[in-house]
């Protein structure tokens, strides 16, 4: 999905994302079934509802200057996605503001942005216009996009729920890279496709890197953060516990962890 924000006059120069005191909160109903019996039952007993308020991210201020490439570290459930979703505009602040400045491409969760009932020609289309690219530049762009996902033969065409899970992952990455975006977002995502796929979609963020546009990635492989970013975010529990060089983030993050700096841990995927 790729969002294009009005550049907004508050913003300091040279900043490509400024989070403000950013509190992101879901509220999950706890009834197992919201059924009219249930609902009655619980009427008749004069009860509420039983709502259960989840901070995935709290109290986050952040400035992030253009060129910074980012790496969002943290266990699982920490607050990673949930405020990745909310740069890329998908998921309203609870609390606080972000503003962003410039164009926005994401690769979020694989399954957000393409319809499977659709082939991949016209997800890259969609994707494309939704994107704000003119219809010739578009066609242009269409060819690098679908070498650059090199799907298996005929592929291109068929609807993208007939795509394994690395097919996918290799379009999307394709698209997302090749939109031009000013600011990219990628949750998990250098982790889809095969081996070789994989070094090739490295080789494109290493170009990207250089290419002094913001990057913001989350990533449970360190390695591959350490090599591609200069700043990385440390996450736990909805808390930024740490901000800084890369290498020392998540060198804390796996002290923390207590793994220390084996190997095996710093591998990539
Ligand atoms: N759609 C949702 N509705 C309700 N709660 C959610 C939703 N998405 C995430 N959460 C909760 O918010 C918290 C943060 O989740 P989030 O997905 O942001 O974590 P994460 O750091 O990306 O984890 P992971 O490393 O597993 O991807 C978790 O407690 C999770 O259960
Ligand atoms: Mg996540």
């Amino acid at each position: 999905m790729t969002l294009q924000y009005a550049s907004k006059p508050e913003m300091p120069e040279g900043l490509a994302v400024r989070i403000e005191e950013l509190s992101l909160r879901y509220k999950i109903n706890v009834e197992s079934k919201m059924t009219l019996k249930n609902a009655i039952m619980r009427a008749g007993r004069g009860e509420k509802r039983r709502v259960r308020t989840i901070e995935a991210v709290k109290n986050l201020s952040l400035d992030i200057p253009h060129g910074t490439v980012m790496g969002v570290v943290g266990a699982n459930g920490a607050g990673k996605s949930t405020l990745m979703r909310a740069i890329a505009g998908i998921l309203p602040p609870t609390e606080g503001r972000i503003i962003v400045n410039g164009k926005v491409s994401t690769l979020l969760a694989l399954g957000v942005g393409f319809n499977g009932t659709l082939s991949g020609r016209d997800n890259i289309i969609l994707g494309g216009l939704a994107a704000g690219l003119e219809r010739e530049e578009l066609e242009a762009r269409f060819d690098d996009i679908a070498s650059f996902a090199d799907l298996p033969n005929g592929f291109i065409d068929m609807p993208m729920r007939t795509y394994s899970a690395g097919m996918y992952g290799r379009l999307a990455f394709s698209v997302a890279v090749n939109m031009t975006p000013d600011i990219l977002l990628i949750d998990e995502a250098l982790s889809t496709g095969d081996a070789a796929f994989k070094e090739k979609s490295f080789e494109k963020m290493r170009q990207l890197c250089l290419e002094a546009r913001t990057i913001i990635i989350v990533s449970h492989a360190l390695g591959t953060l350490n090599e591609l970013c200069n700043k990385a975010l440390w996450m736990h529990q909805g808390n930024a516990l740490a901000f800084g060089n890369a290498t020392k983030v998540t060198d804390q993050y796996l002290e923390f962890l207590n793994v220390g700096k084996v190997p095996s841990a710093l591998e990539d995927f």
